[in-house]
């Protein structure tokens, strides 16, 4: 993308751009006819298959004609987005909220990377690198069984205490790289303030090989909190118990040492609560939490898969950034799946977006993109405080394939709604099997290819007759078609890839974020429940004052649980 000289800052009205009338006049003419336009065009598939570092993506079963792109790719340029991707990345505060530059692709930059990125006064590369470097020695430390519990034991077992972009990918990477697991040393993940969440991920764990990470940017958060002193108490206790530590303040003092590390913003909050801040992994406020996983958030993942993975997990993340601010509009993987999702969602009326995995280590991967993509993009209000001028943020939803092939891919082929899916599969498995002479994979990824042939040309009344069906099975057994896909492949499953997935619908996000002209990086919408969960609280205990204040039906819902809690 080449930015003109121009500094975007107010949002640009994306509806009041040439580019949006001709899209809308595109609209009004539209007649999709995948069939047709592929029949009629054989370079369709070659033309609209582009590389993004490992990935290979072919656009070729979207909605679209190369009219409606070229106007799409005119919609980017009349909306600035090239130039507030360079904004982004050159550490200005685009983040209008709350004031703050958003540097993600910082966390990425390979060390030595010229020219140096200095922002607000701080050598941005030089304290990524030396955070990286601390937890690459940290990790290798754990690894090896240098670092050990209070007993002397070498750790087996990590659980990482987090939420949100504190959890959603640290959990998604792990699963999608445990292959990579390659040191003994496994990792569970609490999030949930229900207490069975906990309650089950301590069922088993020995606390002399347990090392607790407690992962939150801000060291506030209820649930991630409460969820640390339960850990807290349980490993307390259950030394005490087994007569690992006598139990008196300094024994505790120091099994929180040796069993408890932190990774946030708020290195003060960490030394208040006993970590150890030799032992925490800090980063900076210019990373969102649904951003993160890049950052020392990743702990957990340096530790359990090691750290040549986590680079090469930041590898993948730069190739695609660099992608895209190196590749013209009309090559630009992440800016036309963007423009694409602009399409369904203002002109064709989608509200939902589906991305299904056909490899069963992503199956994390569609909740980790919910919040990426939701938290980014659910707005009313663009980044100058007017409200928005078109609909926002589609609903991101998924399951791996083939499990949602017998769910509910039954509305995606032939129920109303329009529901544009993204297919994402690996050329080789983790795991190889065979069944008698057959290759499941290929088994598998047959499933894959005929599910976007499905949907995409559908099956016409004509076709269903001729195999022998009448009457009125024959209408029920008819696929309209035209239903729009993107296939995704890669290679495999290296830690390269899942990190160039994510920034690739890190960018995705943006690039719709920059069109509707709204913050993609605060999340003020979580907050209002926060405030009165923690007003609510005193009600549910018992404080009857805190009960009046309620309205009626959260009175009744209290009433109903105090009746019913034994
Ligand atoms: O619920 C909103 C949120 O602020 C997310 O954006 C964030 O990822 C999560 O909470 C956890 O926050 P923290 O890392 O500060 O505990």
């Amino acid at each position: 993308m080449t930015p003109s000289l121009v500094t975007v800052n107010a949002p640009i009205d994306c509806t009041q751009t040439s580019a949006w009338a001709e899209l809308e006049a595109h609209k009004s003419a539209f007649a999709p006819d995948l069939h047709g336009w592929f029949a009629a065009d054989p370079g369709r598939v070659e033309r609209m298959s582009l590389a993004v570092a490992d990935l290979h993506v072919d656009l070729s079963k979207n909605l679209v004609t190369d009219e409606i792109l070229d106007s799409l790719m005119t919609l980017a340029e009349q909306t600035g987005v090239a130039e507030r991707y360079a904004a982004m990345i050159a550490g200005e505060h685009i983040n209008t909220t709350e004031d703050r530059a958003v540097l993600h692709t910082a966390l990425r930059r390979p060390a030595g990377a010229s020219p140096a990125l200095v922002v607000d006064g701080q050598d941005v590369d030089a304290e990524v690198q030396e955070v990286l470097h601390r937890i690459t020695e940290f990790a290798q430390r754990v690894r090896s069984g240098d670092f050990k519990g209070v007993t002397g034991k070498k750790v087996t077992h990590l659980v990482n205490i987090g939420i949100g972009g504190s959890d959603l990918g640290p959990v998604m990477v792990y699963e999608a790289l445990e292959p990579y697991a390659d040191a003994g040393i496994s990792a569970r993940f609490v999030s949930n303030i229900d207490p069975t969440d906990m309650g089950q991920k301590l069922k088993g764990l020995d606390p002399e090989t347990t090392l607790f990470i407690v992962a939150s940017k801000t060291f506030t958060t209820l649930e991630t909190l409460t969820n640390a002193r339960l850990a807290r108490d349980w490993l307390w206790d259950s030394l005490a118990e087994s007569g690992a530590i006598s139990g008196d303040d300094a024994s505790k003092a120091d099994a929180v040492a040796h069993h408890f590390i932190a990774v946030s913003t708020a290195l003060d909050k960490v030394e208040a609560f006993g970590i150890d801040t030799r032992n925490a992994f800090g980063f900076w406020d210019w990373v969102g939490g649904r951003y993160s996983v890049d950052s020392a958030i990743g702990t957990s993942l340096a530790i359990a898969l090691g750290p040549d993975a986590f680079k090469g997990l930041l590898a993948g993340f730069h190739a695609v950034d660099e992608h895209v601010r190196t590749t013209p509009l009309n090559k630009n993987v992440p800016v036309l799946m963007g423009l694409l999702n602009v399409w369904y969602v203002n002109f064709l009326g989608s509200q939902a977006h589906a991305v299904l995995p056909y490899a069963q280590q992503l199956h994390r991967f569609p909740a980790y993109l919910q919040q990426l993509t939701m938290e980014s993009n659910g707005k009313s209000v663009r980044w100058d405080g007017t409200p928005v001028t078109c609909d926002t943020g589609e609903i991101f939803w998924g399951e791996p394939g083939t499990n949602g092939q017998h769910a509910f891919y039954q509305l995606i082929h032939q129920g109303t709604r329009l529901i544009p899916a993204d297919f994402i599969a690996v050329a080789n498995p983790a795991y190889p099997l065979k069944d008698g002479d057959q290759d499941v994979h290929n088994l598998f990824l047959a499933n894959y290819l005929a599910q976007t042939k499905a949907l995409a040309f559908g099956k016409t009344a004509e076709e269903v007759r001729a195999e022998g069906t009448t009457g009125p099975l024959v209408a029920a057994r008819t696929f309209a078609g035209n239903k729009p896909t993107t296939s995704i492949f890669a290679p495999a499953l290296t830690p390269s890839v899942v990190g160039q997935l994510i920034a690739l619908y890190e960018h995705i996000t943006f690039v719709q974020g920059v069109i509707w002209g709204v913050n993609s990086f605060d999340q003020w919408g979580v907050e209002l429940g926060k405030q009165l969960a923690l007003q609510i609280a005193p009600a549910v205990e018992g404080d009857d004052a805190a009960l009046a204040a309620q309205d009626a039906s959260t009175q009744a819902l209290i009433a109903y649980y105090k009746a019913h809690r034994t």
